[in-house]
């Protein structure tokens, strides 16, 4: 395993980083523990030191499965642990983005209390809210900071802009975006900027959500959010499969597997810090970790690109 320094940080992680979203049944259905235990086992076995889970993954689930098996196992010191807050699910039934002071301060003591930990290494902004100023968010920030409860600040899903607001109150260190052959958007403003400030970059959805992953045909359908997502079904689907089975033949010269191929593709990128993977399962893990070995040869990762560009556009189109 390779690892990286994370932007301005002392986190030194992993290319690799074990996503804890699919301990969200709302989204994923049900993830039974037994194996998504062995998965973070496998994962440190691996030499995977870098976690990303949020407070709303499951509403707490995902930092509560997290906790006891780390503190059952005693492997807190083992990991690099990124959460996030933004979602406020304890207030009604309905959740609602809240990045108010008190809010911020009493959603870092339940992060805590879940994950059985005394500090948050990587505290990220899962998102922007348009109604709360950065200067209300620093002061809460500086608080947790002042009192070692978290280490390092990040934000998701955010524009250089909105990065630049927070920037101008406190040390924005790592940016998590989405990022695969088939979601590049942030390469032409949010890579650059991320480069030029050294902020660090975990991107998320490696597989795209597992399509990527070479694992699906014409037959599979998903009950759960993906069924209604777009590219996850009809003639969408079938164009994106085209693309995967041509590109396996590329893998294959590669010595690889489709998804360590879309993985590496990532990890190619010089921006990119640590690619996160959501795992349910040990094989999904100990599958991939080989995709952080290497990197691509410029020629291929570029007619990787293409081909995926061309495909998503015909299957945005025949999906309309
Ligand atoms: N900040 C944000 O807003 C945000 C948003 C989304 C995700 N994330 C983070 O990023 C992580 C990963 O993103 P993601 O869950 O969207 O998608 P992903 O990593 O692109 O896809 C995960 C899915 O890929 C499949 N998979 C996993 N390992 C595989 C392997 N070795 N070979 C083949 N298929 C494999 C599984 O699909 P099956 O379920 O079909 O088995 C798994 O559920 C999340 O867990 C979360 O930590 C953050």
């Amino acid at each position: 395993m390779h690892y990286k320094q994370l932007g301005n940080t002392d986190l030194k992680v992993s290319h690799i980083c074990f996503g804890c979203w699919q301990l969200s049944p709302s989204w994923w259905g049900e993830v039974p523990t037994g194996p998504w235990t062995d998965s973070v086992k496998a994962a440190l076995d691996q030499g995977v030191n870098f976690i990303d889970t949020a407070d709303a993954y499951g509403d707490g689930h995902a930092e509560s499965e997290l906790g006891k098996l780390m503190q059952a196992e005693g492997l807190r010191d083992k990991f690099v642990i990124a959460t996030k807050f933004f979602w406020n699910f304890t207030d009604g039934d309905k959740r609602y983005p809240d990045t108010t002071h008190d809010y911020i301060l009493r959603a870092c003591e339940a992060s805590l209390r879940r994950l059985q930990t005394d500090h948050i290494d990587l505290y990220q902004i899962h998102s922007w809210d348009a109604i709360t100023r950065p200067e209300e968010v620093a002061r809460a920030f500086h608080q947790l900071k002042k009192e070692g409860k978290v280490r390092w600040f990040g934000v998701s899903n955010l524009n250089p802009e909105q990065m630049d607001l927070y920037a101008n109150h406190f040390e924005v260190s790592a940016l998590q975006p989405p990022y695969n052959l088939l979601t590049r958007e942030i390469e032409s403003r949010e890579l650059p900027y991320c480069l030029s400030h050294n902020i660090g970059v975990l991107s998320y959805s490696a597989l795209h959500r597992g399509l990527l992953g070479g694992r699906y045909t014409a037959e599979t359908t998903f009950d759960d959010h993906r069924g209604k997502t777009p590219l996850f079904h009809g003639e969408g689907f079938k164009i994106i499969l085209a693309a995967i089975e041509e590109a396996k033949t590329i893998a294959t010269d590669l010595g690889l597997t489709m998804s360590q191929l879309a993985v590496r593709w990532v990890l190619t990128n010089p921006s990119i810090t640590s690619a996160i993977v959501g795992v349910k399962q040990p094989e999904h893990i100990t599958g991939i970790v080989k995709a952080a070995d290497d990197v691509l040869p410029q020629k291929i990762w570029h007619d990787l690109a293409a081909r995926f560009s061309k495909a998503k556009t015909a299957a945005l189109a025949a999906a309309k």
